[in-house]
């Protein structure tokens, strides 16, 4: 628990490099960091091009999978999370293209494409450190109540709840939110050496809540968490509020 934000997105932040730093990647054997959209990782963001700026972390030897994507916005709307990828990080770090892997939701096929990310995730040797927020349903990535915690990726319908959470992104026109979105499973983020999750505010006290003083189970999917080996809950103040 930190006091607010800003700390948690530089804690966060300096945290990452840390452990890029221990790991020394290299390109025959680089660091496999698992990334988020949404405001929540927004400050972890802006603190890690901070520290890349000032020459302390690199990004040449390291690769990336996003967690989710939508199903049907075409790759350069703005709101697409390639799109929110690219603008709030990517653009402004030294990671080549070659390393960043987004889910495609725009594919004929989306089955084959979840596929095809669950190997080049195994290819890539697993990923190393997951980095994570959740919705005030507790969900991770896009693993809606009801998921199973033992999901691999594959194609999701969003809650009613979640897209109105969203629609904040889309003018506040709910049906502008796409219906359907490609998402890795609970296990895919479970499967991750280390998970950390950003959890600020207070309208996401109720899900902090959830996720670690009850118990396990498939509708606050975040609750897998307490099943990790080594995952932790970054959390500020205001969210701890029904703790
Ligand atoms: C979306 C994303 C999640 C994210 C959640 C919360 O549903 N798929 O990965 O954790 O939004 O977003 P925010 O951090 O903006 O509250």
């Amino acid at each position: 628990i930190l006091p607010d934000y800003n700390t948690i997105s530089k804690w966060t932040a300096n945290y990452i490099v840390r452990r890029i730093d221990l790991f020394n990647p290299t390109a025959d054997r680089p660091f496999v960091l698992g990334l988020p959209t949404g405001s929540s990782p927004l400050g972890t963001y802006r603190e890690l091009i901070k520290l890349h700026d000032e020459g302390k972390v690199s990004f040449k030897n390291v690769v990336t999978f996003n967690m989710d994507e939508y199903m049907g916005l075409t790759e350069n709307h703005p709101e697409s999370y390639k799109s929110f990828m690219w603008n709030n990080f990517f653009s402004s770090v030294d990671i080549p293209e070659e390393n960043v892997n987004i889910l495609n939701g725009n594919v004929s096929d989306a089955k084959k494409e979840c596929i095809r990310y669950e190997e080049k995730i195994k290819a890539m040797g697993g990923i190393d450190l997951f980095l994570g927020g959740i919705g005030f349903d507790g969900h991770i990535a896009f693993n809606e109540p009801g998921s199973s915690l033992d999901s691999r990726t594959r194609v999701k319908t969003l809650t009613y709840d979640t897209r109105i959470a969203n629609s904040r992104f889309f003018g506040n026109d709910i049906n502008a939110v796409p219906k359907y979105a490609l998402t890795v499973g609970v296990r895919t983020v479970m499967d991750a050496r280390e998970v950390i999750i950003i959890v600020n505010g207070h309208n996401k006290s109720r899900a902090l809540k959830k996720a670690i003083e009850d118990g396990v189970n498939h509708m606050w999917t975040i609750s897998a968490l307490q099943l990790h080996a080594n995952g932790k809950i970054i959390c500020d103040e205001d969210a701890t509020l029904d703790l």
